[in-house]
């Protein structure tokens, strides 16, 4: 099937290539001002008297959903068909760039035969909890991982001169009161764990927008934030798109111009356009400020202008196998043991699909799949592929292929489904291998709300009881846009596959993937914790109180936390299986430069040691053990996906920047790169560390200035300042040196800022004399 390319004749705006300056001269300020808001749903505000047409901006990311009606954003109206390729959480677990960057470019050949300038999206929220309703819309706990992965979406749908808006910016981490709640973040923790996945994608792909969240930020409304939209995103990471509100982000239109939010979506209907020329009236918004804005939407249409002028059809069986591929690579194999007591022991998968005997193919999923969540990035798939059918087509002839629903995909509260279990027992006992297959019910996650516990629904639980006491051949397939409770009971299955949400071709996905036509490559990118107990923000840091969230564990989310705090979890961060085995060596870690041109060369060589072509996923991990900051047990900063044939080593190298070994300084309140020895971590899971080296790194010269309400310690640190004190200290006589250097109470002394130590009786220097001093010393 090939669609026609169309769109409306507005859309595809077909007209005079528009220069933005030209037009930008000849508007007059409410001109310019009705351009800053929507004109319905979808669409910017054409002025037609001056050959500016309406451009359609809609969702996203994982598939297009385009109205070709009335607009909403909740994903309650129908859209036109479109490939659904698999959401963020599934795409993520394939830690795959090139693969991002086809699918990307897929989208932005959907886009383009429709008529459509920007794709929502992605979305490149951090998972701080597992919890969050719409985690299956983002792509991973760390900012690196998803960082590079949406550049990598962006660079392929703007390649098809398609634009993309990089959401939700930012610190949009739950969807309780998601419209409101502020979110209470310290500097460090905003910049290197939530901004920094927006920084990759903004410093390396250049998305044509960037949206707004709803929430806010420390108090102030991420809409209307300077710091945020002007400070942070243009003046530091240099981004030259336009920024647009989520659809219903705006607060205050007048203050959020002046901070940089250039475009409101979706229409105010004119309300707020008479707000913005009423501040400007009043003196409270410049003229300049709403040109500046005028001027991006300008810019915007002008580059959407030649693709919409131009639409394309697009190969709807050729991007259906590219989601297809899509979601091989994105499922995770978890475990996969051997089964049996005899020596000749084996793991249940692959199967052999020339003799797999009887397959117990049960549980309504892999007849009706959940392949995407809910809210305003649902698609209508141009087909959907279902693993029953899969599997059928693949077993029947060599063998048997009984299914057999064994739930309802109602909300499984009760626990059990009665005469639907009882059959799905009857259907595993005997059989040769039992594939399971549970999951979250679309009603469990959502855009709009979050979950509230992490368990799969009482009557799989109870389904998967009533199977093992038949047998314990059993293959868990599982389907959840983000991570549920796996133990205790995952460790009386013997093999477990991760399906998360693979789009509408994750049905033959999984099929190719059990029987072994292609080997399972991903990997997790979040951690599965064992209990919801266990994770960061359980408590009172999630979802917040009295209209506010209090990020209190810092930088430690995910593996950041786990792995400091040395906890069990199900499956670490990083973790998947394949059907082969690989060997990691050679590692040599070279350092580059110094200070703030610190780097790193990293170069290793990874073999497939099996007998099954497949992919390894190499991670390289940092760790700063000494700091003056509380960093994390290491962090990930490089990733490669290297496809491997049996036998075949391959050398893979990366080269890390000083960013990969600097943190924020609070203190400094810019990133540093603090001396000392780092260690390098090369491996298949954030705790499968294969190879490691410890570096020398000679980092800046982080000497802090003094001041005379520095602490008397920062003073003697300081090479300087601290002689010129001790000198000082020496004319009492000895009494207030000998404190200071007392071995049982100088710690003590040592703590008091120096100039409270200035006005005890006695004290050998005027406050005035010890300024002095500081300022020669910071000269
Ligand atoms: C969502 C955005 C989406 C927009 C338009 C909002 O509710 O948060 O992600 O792009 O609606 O549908």
């Amino acid at each position: 099937m090939t669609t026609d390319g169309a769109g409306s004749p507005t859309d595809r705006a077909q007209r005079a290539p528009l220069d933005p300056e030209a037009v930008l001269a000849a508007l007059s300020l409410e001109e310019q001002a009705r351009l800053l808001d929507g004109s319905d749903f979808w669409h910017t505000q054409p002025l037609d008297e001056h050959g500016v047409p309406a451009v359609m901006v809609t969702d996203g990311p994982h598939g297009l959903r385009k109205q070709p009606t009335d607009g909403d954003h909740l994903g309650l109206g129908g859209s036109v068909p479109a490939t659904c390729f698999p959401p963020a959480a599934g795409l993520a677990s394939s830690w795959d760039v090139d693969l991002l960057q086809r699918v990307g470019t897929a989208l932005g050949e959907e886009c383009r035969a429709e008529g459509v300038a920007v794709l929502l999206g992605p979305g490149v929220n951090m998972k701080r909890t597992p919890l969050c309703g719409r985690n299956f819309e983002y792509f991973s706990e760390d900012p690196v991982l998803a960082g590079d992965l949406a550049a990598a979406l962006v660079r392929g749908v703007q390649s098809q001169g398609v634009g993309t808006s990089l959401k939700h910016f930012a610190a949009n981490n739950q969807e309780t009161h998601r419209m409101s709640v502020s979110a209470e973040v310290d500097e460090r923790t905003l910049r290197e764990v939530y901004l920094t996945a927006f920084e990759r994608v903004v410093r390396t792909a250049q998305p044509w927008t960037v949206m707004c969240s709803y929430n806010r930020i420390n108090g102030v409304y991420a809409s209307q934030d300077p710091w945020l939209l002007t400070r942070v995103l243009r003046n530091e990471w240099g981004f030259e798109g336009l920024v647009v509100s989520d659809w219903g982000a705006v607060d205050d239109r007048p203050l959020g111009v002046a901070a940089g939010l250039d475009l409101e979506m979706p229409s105010s209907s004119g309300a707020s356009t008479a707000k913005v020329l009423a501040a400007v009236r009043e003196g409270r918004l410049s003229e300049a400020d709403v040109r500046t804005a005028a001027r991006r939407v300008l810019q915007l249409v002008a580059r959407a202008q030649p693709g919409l002028a131009e639409p394309r059809p697009y190969d709807a069986a050729a991007h259906h196998a590219l989601a297809r591929e899509a979601a091989q690579r994105s499922a995770v194999l978890l475990k996969n043991d051997p089964v049996g007591t005899s020596a000749g022991a084996a793991p249940l998968l692959p199967l052999d699909a020339a003799a797999a005997g009887v397959v117990a193919v049960v549980g309504e999923m892999a007849r009706t799949p959940r392949y995407q969540g809910a809210g305003s990035s649902q698609v209508v798939p141009t087909q959907l592929d279902d693993a029953l059918t899969a599997l059928r087509d693949d077993l029947e002839g060599t063998g048997e292929v009984r299914f057999a629903a064994g739930y309802s995909l109602d909300d499984g509260e009760q626990d059990d489904d009665g005469a639907l279990a009882d059959e799905a027992v009857a259907a595993a006992r005997g059989a040769d291998v039992v594939l399971l297959f549970l999951g979250l019910p679309g009603s469990y996650e959502s855009e709009g709300f979050d979950r509230t516990h992490l368990d799969l629904p009482a009557s799989q639980l109870a389904l998967l009881d009533a199977v093992l006491e038949v047998t314990e051949r059993v293959v868990v397939v599982l389907s959840n846009g983000s991570a549920v409770r796996l133990h205790p009971w995952a460790d009386r299955v013997p093999a477990l596959l991760e399906g998360w949400l693979l789009g509408q071709a994750g049905g033959s996905a999984v099929a190719d993937l059990l029987v072994g036509r292609v080997s399972p490559s991903g990997r997790l990118a979040e951690t599965l914790p064992l209990r919801l107990e266990d994770t960061p923000a359980f408590g009172a840091g999630f979802p917040g109180e009295g209209g506010v969230v209090r990020y209190g564990e810092g930088v430690f989310i995910g593996y950041r936390w786990y792995d400091t705090r040395r906890a069990a979890v199900s499956f670490p961060f990083g973790h998947g299986l394949t059907y082969t085995t690989s060997a990691y060596d050679a590692l040599s870690v070279e350092v580059t430069g110094s200070g703030a041109d610190a780097g790193l060369r990293v170069a290793l060589t990874v073999t497939n040691t099996g007998s099954r072509a497949a992919a390894e996923v190499v991670q390289v991990y940092v760790a700063d053990p000494v700091a003056e900051v509380a960093r994390p047990d290491s962090e990930l900063k490089a990733f490669a996906r290297v496809e491997l044939e049996p036998g075949q080593s391959r050398a893979v190298s990366f080269e890390l920047d000083a960013r990969a070994l600097s943190y924020w300084s609070p203190v400094q309140r810019r990133w540093v790169v603090e001396g000392g020895a780092f260690e390098v971590r090369v491996g298949a899971s954030s705790r499968d560390v294969r190879l490691r080296e410890t570096v020398q790194v000679t980092g800046e010269d982080l000497t802090p200035p003094v001041a005379v309400d520095a602490e008397i310690s920062t003073w003697l640190d300081h090479p300087v300042a601290g002689p010129a004190l001790r000198s000082v200290l020496e004319r009492s006589g000895g009494g207030f040196a000998g404190m200071v250097d007392d071995p049982e109470h100088g710690a003590m002394f040592r703590a008091i800022p120096l100039v409270r130590m200035a006005r005890f009786p006695g004290f050998p220097a005027t406050e005035a004399e010890l300024a002095q001093i500081a300022e020669r010393a910071n000269a």
